[in-house]
């Protein structure tokens, strides 16, 4: 099999394929001027072809991605021209979903004292990361609508949590936990609500931590977890938790580092390494910024550097947030997060960074 890594990149919908064109372009240069193995795939998906001429996921590229790709690089999805999101969700669930993801990790970590919100606290007390099970849960779309437009009308979707499912997130978060050096995982549920349900993540939680003795394990309510996410985040180094709860505490996760400019994800298949993988940033297509170039880029940088990790070059992970980090103590970013610059330069002069060093190395 070849070495070369292969890398879809679907830019989506308004800011994405701004913040797209500038991970791209970080791409670009790994491989031209670091000689990265990478081949790019750019794949013109999203509202605007979904408008054009109604495709959303066609099988044959799901299939191709499957077969051939390494990495999928996704900006962000969802327009107001399309109101039910279809095209969405068949992109973003077809990749989740259909690849089997089923870790979403989300790292929070602040990049300069500056950015975090909370009286009295800097960049030190933000450093943990989020494992959200990504392929169950209430994203299964199993349910329904009757009576719909009625008075009586009835609206469900079911929350679905299977054994399989649910323990095989817990033990990727121990995983991370004890290749990190990490000493405790919390496990954040609803299980004094949700009995049936939420009940089996405790009973999970429980019996797969005692097989990780050294790693102290810690069970929080979800409602809780967000009141100590803002009192005290520096008690947190690994969260685990549902698709839903994920996704709620990792937008609250991304105000503690500076904004939804600045939380890079992985969509990944924790025990098969080798499988596609997907990286976006953590954000949407926010549409009051389209088109204006002032959507901060650093979350997709991030990103980028994610992926590179995840393809064997973890240097290139550390190397891309020092450069972020060098451009924000500089002000070298965008407004969101204390600077002047529109998108094109803050990326810019991110690369320009990673550039000099790789001359240097
Ligand atoms: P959003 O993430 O687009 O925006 C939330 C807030 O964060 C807004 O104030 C926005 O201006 C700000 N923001 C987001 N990204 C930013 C950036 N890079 N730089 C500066 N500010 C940034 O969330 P929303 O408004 O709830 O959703 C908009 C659309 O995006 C919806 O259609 C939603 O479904 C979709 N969405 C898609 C994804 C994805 O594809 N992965 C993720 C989240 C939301
Ligand atoms: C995210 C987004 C998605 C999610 C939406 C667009 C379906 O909010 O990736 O955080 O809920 O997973
Ligand atoms: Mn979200």
């Amino acid at each position: 099999m070849s070495q070369r890594k292969k890398i879809a990149l679907i830019g989506g919908d308004g800011i994405g394929p701004e913040v797209t064109r500038e991970a791209r372009e970080l791409l670009v240069l790994y491989r031209d001027a670091a000689g990265l193995p990478l081949d790019l795939w750019d794949l013109d998906l999203g509202a605007d072809r979904y408008l054009r001429d109604k495709t959303t996921f066609p099988a044959e590229i799901a299939v191709a991605i499957q077969r051939e790709c390494a990495a999928v690089l996704l900006g962000a999805l969802g327009d107001p021209r399309v109101p039910g999101l279809e095209h969405a969700r068949d992109i973003l669930f077809g990749i989740r979903f259909g690849y089997d993801l089923y870790a979403n990790i989300r790292p929070v970590r602040a990049l300069a004292d500056r950015l975090v919100p909370l009286k009295g606290r800097g960049a030190k007390d933000v450093d943990l990361v989020v494992f959200r099970e990504n392929t169950e849960g209430s994203y299964v779309g199993i349910g329904g609508q009757f009576k719909r437009g009625t008075p009586d009308e009835v609206a469900i979707n079911e929350d679905v949590n299977t054994r399989k499912g649910v323990e095989r997130i817990i033990r990727a978060a121990f995983e991370h936990a004890r290749a990190h050096g990490k000493r405790r995982v919390h496990m954040a549920d609803k299980s004094n609500a949700m009995r049936h349900a939420h009940e089996l993540w405790l009973r999970v939680f429980d019996s797969v931590g005692r097989e990780y003795a050294d790693i102290e394990r810690a069970h929080v309510y979800v409602d809780a977890l967000c009141l100590y996410l803002v009192q005290d985040p520096s008690q947190f180094e690994v969260i685990v938790t549902n698709n839903l709860f994920g996704d709620i505490v990792t937008d609250l996760g991304a105000a503690l580092q500076g904004g939804l400019g600045m939380a890079a994800s992985a969509n990944v298949h924790a025990s098969e390494p080798g499988r596609v993988a997907m990286f976006e940033p953590v954000h949407g297509s926010a549409p009051p910024l389209a088109g204006k170039d002032v959507a901060n880029p650093f979350a997709a940088l991030l990103t980028v550097g994610m992926m590179l990790a995840h393809l064997g070059w973890p240097d290139e992970e550390r190397r891309i947030e020092r450069a972020v980090s060098l451009a924000l103590d500089e002000g070298k970013c965008t407004r969101d997060v204390g600077g002047t610059l529109g998108t094109r330069e803050a990326a810019a002069w991110v690369r320009d960074v990673v550039a000099r060093e790789l001359r240097a190395d």
